[in-house]
């Protein structure tokens, strides 16, 4: 049995990949050692009894003895630790969620589905950080990975309906807080059949422009939207948007002769933890569209096609269909007007599994042989 460290097991992220380690067994083979922020010394997880008290997540000394290190910490936590560890001589495996090593010519980005050949090249080469992608574009490629890596993409479009959890867990609790008090400030309106429906929304507005705790997101979400997402990077472009297709050529480990265009505009909606994304593609061949159904559907077990009728798309192609499930829908591919090599595609995915859990721990898994 190998040791592997774990640090930021508690928070949204770390939780949910310790929820799949379990659930998979995934702990059997493994001596889990837990690291703490906040806590070193406390007791050892309940899911993880007889592993020992929590170790300091900034001891670089306890740090350095773990063949093995899995972080959902966070890019600061990555900053603070990584390169000090690095530079004294550390030589393990570190998996991490966070996106600041990601586009570093010396990790690779893990998506095994997708890219299972570049992480077994990487770890044949002496590659040392494995990163996880960002979670818009990892959902993507699970579910149209098989055009991509088929080659059948010569660029696309990627507009984003993303989800609240993507800006963690406060973010959303702040969108249910100001859904609970645009509901209360018309609670007795809305009880009467009737009152008007536009002095409601009047009432709505008003709320939503003066009265919300708009903390983490800066702005109103409940009720509204906002088409910005990550750090502005002053040319226009938002930086979400930026790594749509900055990770999805590195996961796909093209080279300036197949490097694929990718980019399109990223916004936050109302929804909890599954994001969205409308996709314009440019094939490189005009096939029927029951063939790229058939492509899209077979490329891994998860990506799921659903068929493009109203009931169906209704019924399984939404944030409340996807969420809780590694399936990852896709469906509303047709032939647009533009021409038979131009489709349409929608796909939804749970942001917390393939957007961050899922490949962390199946990276692990891949490194444990
Ligand atoms: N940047 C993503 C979002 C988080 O805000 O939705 C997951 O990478």
């Amino acid at each position: 049995t190998s040791s592997v460290g774990f640090v930021g097991y508690r928070g949204m992220v770390g939780s949910v990949l310790m929820q799949r380690m379990l659930d998979e067994g995934d702990f059997a083979g493994i001596d889990p050692v837990f690291f703490s922020t906040s806590n070193p010394g406390g007791p050892a997880p309940s899911f993880a009894e007889g592993s020992g008290p929590l170790q300091d997540a900034h001891d670089l000394d306890a740090l350095a003895k773990l063949p093995i290190i899995v972080t959902a910490q966070g890019g600061d936590y990555t900053k603070a630790v990584h390169a000090d560890l690095r530079s004294r001589g550390w030589d393990g495996l570190w998996i991490d969620a966070a996106s600041t090593l990601r586009m570093n010519d010396d990790s690779i980005i893990v998506l095994d589905p997708v890219n299972r050949d570049v992480i077994d090249r990487g770890l044949g080469s002496g590659v040392k950080d494995f990163v996880g992608g960002n979670c818009t574009v990892s959902c993507m490629l699970m579910g149209l990975g098989g055009l991509f890596r088929n080659g059948l993409v010569e660029w696309a479009t990627s507009m984003t309906y993303q989800a609240a959890s993507g800006g963690g867990a406060r973010h959303m609790r702040e969108l249910l807080t100001q859904f609970g008090t645009i509901n209360a400030a018309v609670a007795d309106e809305l009880a009467d059949p009737a009152s008007a429906i536009l002095d409601i929304d009047r009432q709505v507005l008003e709320t939503q422009r003066g009265g919300l705790d708009t903390a983490q997101f800066g702005v109103p979400l409940g009720g509204s939207l906002i088409p910005w997402i990550d750090a502005d990077l002053g040319n226009g472009q938002s930086k979400e948007e930026w790594k749509a297709g900055a990770e999805t050529n590195k996961i796909l480990a093209t080279n300036e002769s197949n490097h694929i265009g990718m980019d399109g505009l990223c916004v936050r909606i109302g929804a909890m933890r599954s994001h969205s994304q409308a996709l314009t593609i440019k094939l490189t061949e005009d096939l029927p569209v029951s063939e790229i159904e058939r492509i899209i559907d077979q490329d891994n077990e998860w990506a799921t096609v659903v068929p493009n009728v109203k009931d169906a798309t209704m019924d399984q192609l939404t944030p409340v269909a996807a969420s809780g499930s590694l399936n990852i829908p896709v469906g509303r591919v047709r032939k647009l007007e533009m021409g038979g090599d131009f489709i349409s595609a929608f796909t939804v995915g749970d942001q917390l599994l393939w957007g961050a859990a899922e490949p962390l721990r199946r990276m692990l898994a891949i490194a444990l042989g």
